[in-house]
């Protein structure tokens, strides 16, 4: 899919033509057609093509300048993880095994895309403060005008870096740049063309933007934006207006534990009021994703852990943990929390062919896990999305979805009479722990993010 063929198309691509209005700084109304993809063509990448985001931030777009900042966006090629992952494992795999190279150079597409232009092969390392730790940056995405293929996916962007930036207004002066409205800034496709990625085998290991387009909020019209780039009333620059519509460039993401909470509501019942020892009792779970305008997880699916909990305790306090009911599906064994080994294709970046792997969820055994695993070509469960052959059963909960998940408990004969409460917990990890320990990731990427929890009660009677 990256094949250097492709690379080159990508890059080599002339198909966006815009005209329209441009005003110049100096206030000076000019009409100009602007071929933008045509830059792109000819353009012979150079870093200093693009002004740096302390260019564009601190002195004119401040505000905008420190949303970028603290989301991820601004850490696309700095955050330990990707640097981790980048160098330790993606890197050295793709120099072994021929069907991967190519992530060698494709992973900066989106991570660092400038370096990925300017061919900057592996960029260097993040503590060297070069250009590639600009990431995704300001000048990056003002200066994209489209994509070229029939869907965005792959960093298949068309660039034309230069003194014309892309905005959403037709009617903004700058003093510093020129700028044209573009639509295509403002559209669901450009975030698609980072957001939607295809591995080296041709399996969608990152479908964003396909999974919001086909459930409700696309044909809401509610798009990424309106989520992750708010509208607020602000002013955009220094020396600019008022808008009542700015966006917020916020993109804010599973990153952000405040926007993680809640995405999924969550309710717990029994199917009876009261029970004695010996006697079964049946808790339905329904989960309902009110506030991801994609699947939970979405993403970095791979890397991702989200699972269900419950447990009782009695009035004497003791604890029993209710293991989920199998619904019998095919491929159910990846949705339960186990204890078995995966990620063994780590072995082939570190050197070890016979590498055992490391525990596959590191969660309560039992626990439901709404996911889907991402297999290797022998099979393995991987977290390398660029090693991923094929795809499990898709267990993640969609948009404005709701789920049910029953836990039937047998009351043990010692159980404390009096009120028992049962609590349902939703957590969720950015990365595997087993794998994030073996790793050396940093903590706060395994840390549990508590999603929501409900409790509710049964009357145990003597
Ligand atoms: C990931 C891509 C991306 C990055 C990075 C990015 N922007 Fe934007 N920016 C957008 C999009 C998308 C819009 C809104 C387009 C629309 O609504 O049609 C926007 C809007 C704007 C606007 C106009 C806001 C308005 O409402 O009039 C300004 C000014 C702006 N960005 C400046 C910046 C600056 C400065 C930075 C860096 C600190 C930056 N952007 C980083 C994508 C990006
Ligand atoms: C040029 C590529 C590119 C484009 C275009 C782009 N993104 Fe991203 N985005 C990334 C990368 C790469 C990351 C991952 C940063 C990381 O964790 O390494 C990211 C991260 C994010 C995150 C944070 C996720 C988290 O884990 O917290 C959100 C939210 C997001 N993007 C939303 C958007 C939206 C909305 C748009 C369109 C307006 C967009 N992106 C356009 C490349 C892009
Ligand atoms: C209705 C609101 C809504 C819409 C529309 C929406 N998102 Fe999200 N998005 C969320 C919420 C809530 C989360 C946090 C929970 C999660 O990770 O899914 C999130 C998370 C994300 C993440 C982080 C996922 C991860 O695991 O790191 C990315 C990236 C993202 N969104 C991109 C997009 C893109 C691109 C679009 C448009 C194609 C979009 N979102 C549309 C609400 C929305
Ligand atoms: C098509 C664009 C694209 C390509 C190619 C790509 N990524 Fe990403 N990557 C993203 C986006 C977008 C995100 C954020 C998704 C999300 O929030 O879940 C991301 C997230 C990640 C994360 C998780 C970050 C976190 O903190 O959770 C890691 C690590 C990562 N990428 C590494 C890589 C490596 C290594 C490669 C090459 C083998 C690669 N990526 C190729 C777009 C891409």
């Amino acid at each position: 899919m990256l094949s250097q063929g492709r690379i080159k198309d990508l890059i080599g691509s002339n198909t966006f033509a815009y005209v329209l209005l441009v005003f110049f700084c100096t206030a000076l109304i000019t009409i100009s057609p602007v071929n933008a993809g045509e830059n792109a063509t000819t353009a012979q990448h150079n870093y200093d093509d693009w002004e740096g985001p302390d260019y564009c931030g601190p002195s004119c777009h401040n505000d905008i300048y420190q949303q970028w900042k603290q989301s991820m966006m601004s850490q696309s090629y700095t955050h330990s993880w990707d640097e981790i992952e980048y160098f330790k494992l993606a890197v050295p795999h793709a120099e072994k095994d021929e069907v991967v190279a190519e992530v060698k150079a494709g992973c900066n597409g989106c991570h660092s895309p400038m370096s990925f232009l300017v061919g900057d092969i592996p960029p260097p390392r993040p503590e060297e403060n070069s250009r590639a730790n600009d990431g995704v940056h300001c000048d990056f995405c003002h200066t994209i005008t489209g994509y070229d293929g029939e869907l965005p996916f792959n960093f298949n962007y068309v660039t034309a870096p230069g003194e014309t930036k892309y905005g959403p207004r037709d009617n903004s002066e700058s003093p510093d740049h020129e700028t044209l409205k573009s639509d295509f800034l403002g559209s669901a496709d450009f975030c698609g063309i980072c957001h939607n990625e295809k591995d080296p085998y041709g399996v969608w290991v990152k479908s964003t933007q396909l999974e919001w387009k086909e459930g409700p909020y696309a044909a809401q019209g509610v798009g990424c934006h309106d989520c992750h780039m708010t509208n607020a009333e602000a002013y955009t620059a220094s020396m600019g207006e008022k808008y009542k519509d700015a966006r917020q460039h916020l993109f804010h993401g599973a990153h952000d534990p405040g926007k993680v909470r809640g995405t999924i509501e969550l309710r717990i019942h029994p199917d009876v009021n009261e029970a004695k020892p010996g006697e079964s009792v049946k808790f339905t779970v329904a989960l309902f994703n009110q506030k991801a305008g994609h699947k939970f997880p979405t993403g970095s699916v791979e890397d991702r852990i989200l699972w269900l909990h419950v447990e009782a305790i009695d009035v004497a306090g003791n604890v029993y943990h209710l293991p989920v009911d199998k619904k019998g599906f095919e491929g159910e064994e990846y949705t339960i929390g186990s204890d078995v080994l995966a990620y063994q294709d780590m072995g082939i970046a570190l050197n070890d062919p016979n590498f055992k792997g490391v525990q596959r969820d590191g969660i309560p055994i039992g626990d439901r896990i709404f996911r889907m695993p991402y297999f290797d070509p022998q099979g393995r469960m991987t977290i390398q999305q660029w090693n991923t052959k094929s795809l499990g059963v898709d267990y993640r909960l969609g948009p404005l979805e709701t789920r049910l998940e029953t836990f039937s408990f047998v009351l043990p004969d010692n159980i404390e009479p009096g009120k028992m409460k049962i609590t349902a917990t939703l957590n969720y990890q950015l990365l595997v722990k087993p794998v994030a320990d073996f790793l050396g990731v940093p903590e706060e990427e395994s840390a549990i993010m508590e999603v929501n929890s409900h409790s509710t009660y049964l009357a145990v009677l003597p």
